[in-house]
């Protein structure tokens, strides 16, 4: 499973680039706005930190407007793929994105069904919402497991991103399902490097070698 960074701020994912751990990014409307910084702007720098795909999202809701969007998104760099949330005008934009070469994250996914439709319609990407279907007790993980076995009893090439993470074992269970890609916000990256066994490993080697020497 790849690791995709969730974010839009700069630093975080020029940190999480330097680990060598991160293979693309996702943002979305809320993640840039948290910055305040130039939307364009931003992904411009950031389609410059990370050499794989960057997830940008449209803000419009109907179909023209979408491929307008998309079209003016796409124009900033090569490795920009144009997020839509999932909804009629939305699958009708995937479509035709698709029939122009344009890579699309179907996103805004919380059923099998609507992923089903998605890869269907052409989507590169789809990214099912693992911890907003968990935030309102539904089983956010089944859902992922049933995309990912579904895609895979028809050979569907649309790769799935795991995302709305919320801890480290999201990203492993993730994993163990079979996703393709899990997006993951910064703090549960540096989670995810930690355990109190390696913390307390490397203080002891330490003091072995220094009461020797
Ligand atoms: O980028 C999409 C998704 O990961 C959002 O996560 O935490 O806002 O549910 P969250």
């Amino acid at each position: 499973m790849q690791i995709f960074i969730d974010s839009a701020n700069i630093e975080e994912i020029r940190e999480a680039a330097a680990l060598g751990v991160i293979a693309g990014v996702t943002t979305n409307p809320s993640l840039i706005a948290k910055e305040k910084r130039d939307y364009r702007e931003t992904l411009g720098i950031i389609s410059g930190m990370v050499d794989g795909p960057i997830s940008a999202e449209v803000l419009s809701t109907d179909f023209k407007a979408m491929l307008d969007e998309a079209q003016s998104l796409q124009a900033i760099h090569p490795n920009i793929n144009i997020k839509v949330p999932i909804s009629a005008e939305g699958l009708r934009t995937i479509t035709e994105l698709a029939r122009r070469g344009i890579k699309t994250n179907c996103t805004l996914v919380f059923s099998a069904g609507q992923a089903l439709l998605a890869a269907r319609a052409g989507a590169t990407f789809v990214s099912p919402f693992v911890g907003r279907l968990d935030d309102i007790s539904n089983d956010g993980l089944a859902v992922l497991n049933d995309i990912v076995t579904i895609y895979n009893n028809y050979a569907i090439d649309t790769q799935v991103i795991s995302a709305s993470i919320r801890h480290p074992m999201h990203v492993v269970e993730s994993a163990r399902i079979g996703a393709d890609i899990a997006t993951v916000p910064y703090k549960i990256i540096m989670q995810l490097i930690q355990h109190p066994l390696t913390e307390r490993g490397i203080e002891k080697f330490l003091q072995d070698y220094q009461a020797a020497f």
